[in-house]
């Protein structure tokens, strides 16, 4: 037996599952009442906004995963980490696409993986306005509720749509390039202001790929193994520290990755 056979993965993926689910209804509650929340603003950047819902969120899924899994480190937007150096790490996004949330724009949804030994190795992402859960593990597929997912066996931009996304601390001065070379090559754009959904949106087959100048952990961890899962590419997120500063992110159907790594050109792998 070795020694990954020992972890339990699967009652970790059925948790998942579960805690995405249980989640994203939490996330429903605080959703339907959304004009009662008191918006804050994450330093300086009026973009980047929190409410009592991410922080409550996240807290449920923290105390869930720490009595299931006592042994597993943690890794969360709103309430930062424990135990980084466990062999199973839970990286989670209460509400990725809060601008969305705030604003009552139904595109956002809940982000949990999961990484072993460095590795990402499951993940869901709950949506629930769209009643989609999102999941894969590695080695058992990745699916959209029951339904298996698949990449788009396009070969060029031009086949399809492209998610594209940045933010404003970082990475920014890349985007007006970048969104030029896809439009001259005839592609289309796409930003739903969810990066987990966008890149489970690459797994499905219905975005061909997916660049975001600067994404954090927590923004792809789960989506991560769907892509994979799913016969994606992804780059190499996870260089020089890239589970906690982040870094730029591309992934996409095999067909067309190498004409968007291109595409962006050198800062992909700064
Ligand atoms: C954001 C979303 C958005 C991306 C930003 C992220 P948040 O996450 O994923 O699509 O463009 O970079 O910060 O703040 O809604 O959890
Ligand atoms: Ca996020
Ligand atoms: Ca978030």
């Amino acid at each position: 037996m070795t020694s990954q056979q020992l972890l339990d993965i699967n009652a970790r993926y059925a948790s998942a599952k579960a805690l995405a689910l249980e989640a994203a209804q939490l996330g429903m509650d605080f959703y339907r009442k959304r004009e009662a929340l008191t918006i804050e603003h994450k330093g300086d950047d009026l973009q980047d906004v929190v409410s009592i819902a991410d922080k409550q969120i996240e807290a449920f899924i923290r105390e869930r995963l720490t009595q299931l899994f006592p042994e597993d480190g943690f890794l969360g937007e709103e309430s930062g980490s424990a135990d980084l150096g466990a062999r199973c790490v839970w990286v989670i996004d209460p509400i990725d696409g809060t601008a969305c949330f705030v604003n009552g724009l139904h595109n956002w949804c809940v982000s949990i993986g999961l990484l072993i030994d460095g590795e990402p190795h499951l993940g869901a992402i709950a949506d629930p306005n769209h009643n989609e859960l999102f999941h894969g593990c590695l080695g058992k597929g990745a699916f959209v509720n029951d339904a298996p997912l698949k990449v788009s066996a396009a070969t060029h931009v031009g086949q399809g749509v492209t998610a594209t996304g940045t933010f404003h601390p970082r990475g920014k001065e890349h985007f007006i390039p970048f969104m030029e070379k896809l439009l001259a090559e005839g592609g289309m754009f796409f930003r739903n202001g969810s990066g987990a959904l966008m890149t489970a949106y690459v797994a499905a087959g219905r975005l061909l790929g997916y660049y975001e100048t600067e994404l954090k952990s927590w923004d792809c961890m789960a989506g991560l193994v769907l892509v994979k899962e799913a016969g994606g590419r992804v780059n190499d997120f996870f260089r020089n520290d890239g589970l906690l500063l982040g870094n730029p992110y591309l992934v996409a159907c095999p067909g067309v990755y190498s004409q968007l790594a291109e595409m962006i050109g050198p800062s992909l792998d700064d």
